[in-house]
């Protein structure tokens, strides 16, 4: 049986201030969340330590955004694994598409990351998903499959959560259709061969389309972003209902 995993990346957002304020309003609604879910937030690195005060005695997990290959060393800017666990860190987030894009993230460094997150009983959640143009080229499954033999390589696959985000559906409220996601999600599971696989979805996950994308046979959990931010609108995608 595969554990359903919602996540909510918070990308640069939320101060600790706000943390708390947020938590303040998102907690009650999520009391009687069903406990056939997990339920995680990835939040800035500077308010790990508040969210971890916060969700202390509650269901919520908490996840990094990154995780460095290394404990410790001259590495400026990073974070170590060792780091993260101290803040009862379960997930890191890996290979999201924002540092592929904007800090030329490659799946080497990718899979260093997802090995030295597993190592440290840290779940990775690696990203992968095409572009627009190599969608419209008709080159999708070959990126996506790409990018799960390279980032993946020497990984557990019990231990591991892969989010297929495709990045035209990333911050612009156009979502993949649910039976599209799904059709991408199975075929990560047969790349990946095996049936125990988390696979979840990403790209402008909604309450809207919630239910939908969940009712969905590979998909086991999204990865949201925007919607992430209001207490409000988290708790209904946290909330899905079973359709
Ligand atoms: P979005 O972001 O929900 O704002 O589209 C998803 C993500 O980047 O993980």
């Amino acid at each position: 049986m595969r554990k359903p995993v919602i996540a909510g990346n918070w990308k640069m957002h939320m101060t600790c201030a706000q943390t708390k304020d947020y938590m303040n309003r998102f907690l009650p609604l999520v009391e009687a969340t069903p406990n056939d879910r997990h339920l995680v937030i990835a939040p800035p690195f500077t308010a790990l330590s508040t969210l971890a005060e916060t969700v202390s005695g509650t269901a919520v997990e908490i996840s990094s955004q990154n995780v460095h290959w290394e404990d410790k060393g001259a590495y400026t800017a990073e974070i170590s694994p060792t780091m993260l666990t101290e803040f009862q860190t379960k997930y890191t987030i890996v290979g999201h598409s924002e540092p592929r894009k904007y800090f030329s993230e490659s799946d080497e460094q990718i899979n260093k990351r997802a090995k030295s997150a597993q190592s440290h009983d840290l779940i990775p959640i690696v990203c992968v998903g095409e572009t627009d143009e190599q969608r419209e080229r008709g080159e999708a499954e070959r990126v996506i499959r790409r990018q799960i033999e390279q980032g993946l390589e020497d990984t557990d696959p019990e231990k591991l959560v892969v989010a297929y985000e495709p990045i035209w559906a990333i911050g612009t409220g156009k979502t993949c259709e649910a039976k599209e996601a799904n059709r991408i999600c199975g075929l990560i599971r047969n790349w990946v061969n095996s049936s125990n696989l988390i696979i979840q979805y990403g790209g402008s996950v909604k309450p809207g389309n919630i239910d939908e994308l969940m009712a969905m046979s590979d998909i086991d959990g999204v990865l949201v972003g925007g919607a992430s931010l209001e207490p409000e609108s988290f708790a209904r995608i946290v909330n899905y209902q079973n359709i």
